[in-house]
């Protein structure tokens, strides 16, 4: 039996514990923002007594949720109890004893459970033992497979009845991103005759974990029960204290933790977040069996939008439903982390780059739907091409926020045009006069007005979906929609403000937004996304502006000593060059600059071509070459 430990195993560790590392460092990941409360349910979790089930355990009490917690050694157990009890003294919670690398045990605290309630509403199998020598447990079975999931298997199973009795139960398996180099040897199951490694044995008990969830969705499919498996994130918890121990010990976060867990580690209250969306959320009532991690985005950081799009891309392959409804509204001169006024950098720039990155995933959908909530703030706004992010005193919040509500609705326009005829429509939206948070930096934040005046958050919700699902918008694509109050249906407005319909300031944005995101359009996907259609009119185009005697030039013309004197020389050639990129490959781009130089000489022509990027120059060329030809065109 071989582990298949490859070189491809290596990267993959390298990059998910990096990428997962550099998101907590930069504390990316967000909170779960459900407020449901608990009322009357009985929420079991197994393994309470200390990390991430403690602090769910501790965070389900502040629901009113009823909470056992089952621990193996009931002295940690009450010492939970009395710190949960200490941070909410009316915390609803109980504690029962439950080893789960024993099986008796796990009958006798189902006997012990069912005798106490009737009914579970929420099971966390929780508890889990890593990275261990090589132990037994009471039965005999290799530890991390026999606690981790053959515990659980056996206690979920028993407790099907009771769950069965709950108006809709969730039973939530929290697994591990360590699943992924998991294998289940059946044949082998307990690692025997010198086969057993820790790393790959907790990896093959996560796995089953997973697996389990996902059998046992399919077998409870007619029934009142829902089924999750997560990954946590990594998590500064004892749960590595019997690495490079014979024997097992007690570990100590608060003791143990040195400078760099502390700071690359998720908090257990932040561990604790999946846990709670798979326990709390609403939107996850109709679905059972899947694996669920936290991704987080922060549309104001480009760095969080790109991490999004390759964790996303390393978890989908297809994506059927972009809806672009992050925003901030009216707040002060703030800025994001890259230096663009705050609303235009969030409501516009941040979903400008999480689009065109997703779009080779939604050029998989078989049909794909992109909506951009926009508003009809967008009627007063007005695209400052020269001065996008307001600056020099010009800021105003009122004016901020309409400029990236039209941003929104002019993106849309140009998008559906490049997306022409291909499997991906675009649409923007009004969701009407919402009373929800967005209204928190102005003086509609709460009162008489907001309350009796603004739609409830179903209600507003309403033209998102319309555009998300109705099928008599199958066919159309950038155009924009609202539902009008006394008008029970969404319906598409054709009567929009010029500015709205400016096709020249969509094509400009379009540019602008490419060059402030530092998009290097050098793939495949990228040349795809923008359809045959472009590529055939730029090469029509090229060949008639040829003719027409034009230079056709490409460079970047504020980096560089080359890239200078190529500048001057064009210049004083007569050539107009007018657009400044960020990004460049100096020497080599200087190379492609002198042979384009030479040739066009010799043929006479005059036009330009920016350039931005780096990676690959051939791409990139050609990327910007009929780039800049359509814009002749259209
Ligand atoms: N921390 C991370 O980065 C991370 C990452 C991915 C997944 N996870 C998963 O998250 C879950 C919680 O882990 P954690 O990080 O909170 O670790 P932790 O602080 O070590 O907590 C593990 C809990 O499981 C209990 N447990 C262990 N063996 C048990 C047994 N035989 N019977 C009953 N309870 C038992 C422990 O009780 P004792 O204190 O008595 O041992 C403890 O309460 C685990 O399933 C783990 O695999 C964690």
């Amino acid at each position: 039996m071989g582990y298949h430990f490859k070189l491809k195993h290596i990267w993959r560790i390298i990059y998910n514990i990096f990428n997962e590392y550099m998101v907590n460092f930069f504390g990316w990941r967000r909170r779960v923002t459900s407020d449901k409360k608990l009322n009357g349910q009985v929420v079991v979790i197994t393994g309470a007594n200390t990390g991430i089930g403690k602090e769910t355990a501790y965070q389900l009490t502040l629901r009113e949720a009823k909470v056992y917690i089952l621990c193996r050694d009931l002295k940690k157990g009450e010492a939970a109890v009395n710190d949960i009890l200490s941070l909410n003294p009316k915390a609803n919670i109980k504690l029962l004893s439950l080893d789960l690398s024993s099986l008796k045990s796990v009958r006798k605290c189902v006997e012990e459970l069912s005798g106490l309630e009737t009914k579970v509403d929420i099971l966390i199998n929780n508890a889990g033992v890593a990275l261990c020598p090589e132990w037994t447990t009471a039965d005999g079975f290799e530890m991390q497979f026999g606690t981790n999931h053959l515990g659980h298997f056996l206690f979920t199973l028993h407790l099907i009845p009771m769950l069965k009795n709950a108006p809709a139960a969730r039973i939530i398996t929290v697994s591990s991103g360590i699943h992924l180099f998991g294998q289940i040897h059946l044949d082998n199951v307990n690692l025997r005759n010198g086969t057993y490694n820790p790393f790959f044995s907790y990896a093959q008990s996560k796995l089953a974990n997973v697996l389990f969830s996902r059998e046992l969705a399919k077998r409870l499919r007619y029934s009142n029960i829902s089924t999750y498996s997560l990954t946590p994130g990594v998590v500064n918890t004892d749960l590595s204290r019997h690495v490079g121990t014979s024997e097992p010990r007690e570990g100590s976060v608060s003791t143990e933790s040195g400078w760099l867990k502390r700071r690359f580690f998720l908090t257990p209250l932040m561990g604790s977040q999946t846990t709670l969306y798979c326990a709390l959320d609403d939107k996850l009532a109709n679905e059972s069996g899947f694996y669920y991690k936290l991704l987080s985005l922060d549309l104001s950081s480009l760095t969080s939008v790109r991490k999004c799009v390759e964790e996303l891309s390393d978890l989908e392959t297809k994506v059927d439903i972009l809806i672009n409804n992050a925003g901030v509204m009216a707040c002060p001169e703030w800025q994001t982390e890259d230096g663009f006024e705050m609303q235009f950098g969030t409501n516009h720039l941040g979903h400008f780059l999480l689009t065109m990155h997703l779009l080779p995933l939604l050029r998989s959908s078989p049909a794909a739907r992109i909506i951009n909530v926009s508003s009809s703030m967008h009627l007063m706004g007005e695209i400052n091409l020269d001065n996008i992010n307001l600056q020099h005193g010009v800021y105003d919040p009122t004016k901020a926020y309409a400029q990236s509500k039209l941003a929104n609705v002019l993106f849309t326009r140009e998008l559906a045009k490049r997306l022409d005829k291909t499997n991906v429509n675009i649409y923007s939206l009004n969701p009407g006069a919402i009373s929800t948070d967005l209204q928190r930096h102005t003086t509609f934040s709460d009162g008489f007005f907001k309350r009796n005046f603004f739609l409830k958050p179903c209600l507003g919700s309403q033209t998102t979906l319309y555009c998300a699902l109705d099928e008599s918008v199958a066919n159309e694509s950038g155009f924009y929609y609202e539902s009008v109050i006394v008008e029970i249906n969404c319906h598409r407005v054709d009567s929009m403000v010029a500015e709205a319909m400016d096709d020249s300031t969509a094509r400009k944005l379009w540019s602008l937004s490419v060059d402030l995101s530092a998009i290097p359009l050098t793939t495949k996907e990228d040349l795809k996304a923008y359809g045959r259609r472009v590529a055939i009119h730029s090469i029509l185009a090229a060949i008639v502006m040829i003719t027409a005697g034009v230079i056709i030039y490409l460079g970047t013309f504020d980096n560089g000593k080359y890239h200078d004197k190529t500048r001057i020389n064009l210049t004083d050639a007569g050539a107009q060059l007018k657009y400044v990129c960020r990004h460049q490959t100096p020497a080599l781009l200087w190379l492609f600059l002198s042979m384009l130089w030479v040739i066009s000489k010799r043929i006479g022509t005059r036009a330009m071509i920016p350039c931005s990027g780096s990676e690959d120059l051939t791409e990139l060329a050609k990327m910007h070459f009929l780039n800049t030809l359509e814009q002749f065109i259209m």
